[in-house]
């Protein structure tokens, strides 16, 4: 079995430097044991450079954005060499809630190729708003997959991760639940638009990861039943016990 990825997207989380301090060290203590589970936090970028210390150590992090440019006139933005810098190696992009701000397609896609291009991993987001009986559905996905991946360099596909995350089932005012059976049946249409895009050799092997409302209950269905590479995991990333135990249970599979 390949390594399962295991990603915490804290969102806007914790509101001190302290608070953060604290669920790292908690979930560090949990990362230390394990040998087959790949463990990535993504705190505000203001924490990044403090939690991640002088030595990169077996927990990895990320940032939840980051803007296309390297340098210049750009308020407020960071760039992908900068993040490098921290020692961060992944980033989210595309999450629904930057879509949700105005974030569209094209600019997904610019900041993918120039994350990719500095070195960083990348975990893109895609999912619908609304599911209907119909499969209507299937053409948001397939659409948000052909805007933000025109043009990947072959050669970074390998730099490439998907999160799989309906927009109806993300946080505490979701309005459904996804089903380990839904999320697979969607991974694999996922699959076939990206061996449309990327060739398909290198479609089936970029990790496809389940995102909505994981929490230790539900953990282990999406990923054997779901037969998700790994999980994209909000609220319950920001309790080093909750965190600690979906890890267990990711390492625990055979
Ligand atoms: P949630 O968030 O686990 O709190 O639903 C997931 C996400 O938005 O990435």
């Amino acid at each position: 079995m390949t390594k399962k990825i295991i990603i915490g997207n804290w969102k806007m989380n914790p509101v001190s430097r302290r608070e953060a301090r604290e669920i790292v060290s908690g979930i560090k203590k949990t990362v230390a044991s394990l040998r087959k589970t790949t463990v990535v936090l993504c705190p505000p970028v203001i924490y990044l450079e403090n939690l991640i210390g002088k030595k990169p150590g077996k927990t990895l992090f990320g940032a939840q954005d980051v803007y296309w440019e390297e340098k210049g006139a750009h308020t407020g933005n960071i760039s992908p060499i900068m993040l490098k810098e921290t020692g961060a190696l992944y980033v989210i992009l595309g999450h629904s809630e930057r879509r949700a701000s105005g974030e569209v397609g094209e600019i997904i896609n610019r900041k993918i190729k120039a994350a990719m291009k500095a070195g960083l991993k990348v975990v893109l987001c895609v999912g619908e708003k609304d599911r209907d009986a119909h499969g209507h559905y299937l053409k948001v996905l397939e659409a948000q997959l052909k805007e933000a991946l025109i043009k990947i360099p072959p050669r970074l596909v390998d730099q490439l991760i998907i999160a799989y995350e309906p927009v109806w089932a993300i946080g505490k005012d979701a309005t459904g639940v996804e089903t380990p059976e839904g999320f697979m049946h969607n991974a694999i249409f996922i699959r076939k638009v990206l061996s449309k895009i990327i060739n398909k050799k290198q479609a089936m092997t970029v990790p496809i990861l389940y995102g909505g409302s994981a929490d230790a209950k539900n953990a282990e269905s999406f990923l054997v039943a779901g037969g998700a590479d790994g999980l994209l995991v909000g609220r319950a990333s920001l309790s080093a016990k909750d965190f600690g135990e979906i890890l267990k249970i990711a390492e625990s599979l055979k």
